[in-house]
């Protein structure tokens, strides 16, 4: 009896262990650093066309874009027709009358990369067709039309459970064989940050940004955020964040309207905070001032950082914070908010300060270790921590430095 009782336990054991290996994994290696790109929503909401992507696809390169890291150019809601009698999703034939392939096909030949958008629920937030019951289905056709990025939004879904809904579409992008980003966009309802690094590669964390630096804009039954209020939600994130795997506090609103100083402000505390930089402004119309923030490549190169940790807030006084990103080679970057609406004086004592990251265990003792430092937004202006920071703050405006090891 204990024979054929310890038997049937392996037999479980096994079919468990084949059940494992059966179970397919995500796609590792595609978003080693925060994913860059464009995408429709922000600015364009349910008004898209294949001549919108094309001409996009035709400035990211124009533009500066491409060239400072830009790669994917993403179709939010909106672009589907109805399924057809197999139950394959369609274009829309009037927005996109040569069809997805035809669409991704030009956007490889710009050397970028296509991405889509659809729903784990029965309908997407703009009523369109949902991927509910048709996954596998769906990510066939996605990875038959050449799709680069598959971002994955959570309306309609009454009933279901986020963790197994992300994971039933993880394993049909992976059936269907062609790798994708995997944006896992279901607003940090379920705190995804605890179950969706095996299962994506970058998970929102909060609600929808909107086009303003300190607000909250009240549905009825949801809010939209402004740039700060995202920003204070992603406290006690950054410990799940990393290469393969980050916080995504929303795709960009740089260019959309806010002062210059507030999109400078959104894009180096996006920078600091290791998110993806998803602009989402029209880039066939933007201003220089715009096209400059959003190709500055040296705050790029802070998001984009190979050690990718995320930044976090040092010190906070009279609305004026104090960030620090730990940087691979001994860099750091250091970032001054002025959350106030007017201008403000700021000293930093560096001799004074200790700066210790508990999630890797780097100190800087500014007493004992000197840095060069750059200012990211006006490169002509450097220093060394060996003086005084002393200097002005415009009115929700940022500073951002880059610290470099002394030789001496
Ligand atoms: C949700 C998402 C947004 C956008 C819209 C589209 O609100 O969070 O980012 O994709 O749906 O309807």
């Amino acid at each position: 009896m204990q024979k054929i009782t310890r038997l049937a336990a392996l037999v479980v054991a096994g079919l468990c262990l084949l059940g494992t290996q059966a179970q397919a994994k995500k796609f590792e290696h595609l978003a080693q650093t925060p994913p860059m790109g464009w995408n429709s929503w922000n600015n364009f909401g349910c008004d898209v066309d294949e001549k919108l992507i094309k001409e996009t696809a035709d400035y990211m390169v124009s533009s500066g874009m491409k060239d400072a890291g830009y790669e994917y150019v993403n179709i939010d809601d909106c672009w589907h027709g109805e399924r057809d009698a197999n139950g394959f999703i369609q274009a829309d034939p009037e927005r996109f009358p040569s069809g997805i392939k035809a669409l991704a096909d030009y956007v490889h030949s710009k050397g970028l990369k296509f991405g889509i958008y659809s729903d784990a629920g029965w309908t997407t937030c703009g009523g369109k067709p949902g991927s509910r019951g048709y996954e596998f289905q769906d990510a066939q056709m996605y990875a038959k039309w050449g799709v680069d990025y598959l971002k994955y939004d959570w309306c309609a879904t009454d009933g279901l459970k986020a963790e197994g809904a992300y994971q039933t579409m993880r394993e049909a992008i992976h059936k269907a064989g062609r790798p994708m980003v995997f944006s896992i966009c279901e607003w940090g309802d379920n705190q995804p940050w605890e179950w969706a690094k095996p299962i994506g590669h970058l998970w929102r964390t909060t609600g929808d940004i909107y086009n303003c630096f300190d607000c909250e804009y009240d549905h009825g039954t949801w809010s939209s955020w402004g740039v700060l209020q995202i920003l204070d939600m992603q406290d006690d994130l950054r410990q799940y964040a990393g290469p393969g795997h980050w916080n995504d506090p929303d795709m960009m609103e740089v260019g959309n309207g806010m002062t210059e100083a507030e999109d400078r402000s959104h894009f180096s505390m996006w920078a600091m905070l290791a998110a993806p930089l998803i602009a989402g402004n029209d880039i066939r119309n933007m201003s220089e001032a715009t096209r400059k923030i959003l190709t500055n490549k040296a705050v790029i190169a802070v998001d984009q950082d190979e050690l990718g940790v995320q930044g976090f807030k040092y010190s906070s006084k009279n609305g004026v914070e104090v960030w620090f990103k730990p940087l691979a080679n001994d860099e750091w970057a250091m970032a001054v908010l002025n959350r106030n609406k007017g201008e403000v004086k700021f000293e930093f004592k560096w001799r004074n300060e200790v700066v210790k990251d508990e999630l890797t265990h780097r100190t800087i003792t500014f007493n004992e270790q000197k840095f060069d430092w750059q200012d990211l937004w006006n490169k002509s202006n450097k220093g060394h921590t060996k003086k005084f920071l002393k200097t002005k703050i415009a009115g929700h405006d940022t500073l951002m430095f880059r610290l470099t090891p002394a030789k001496n």
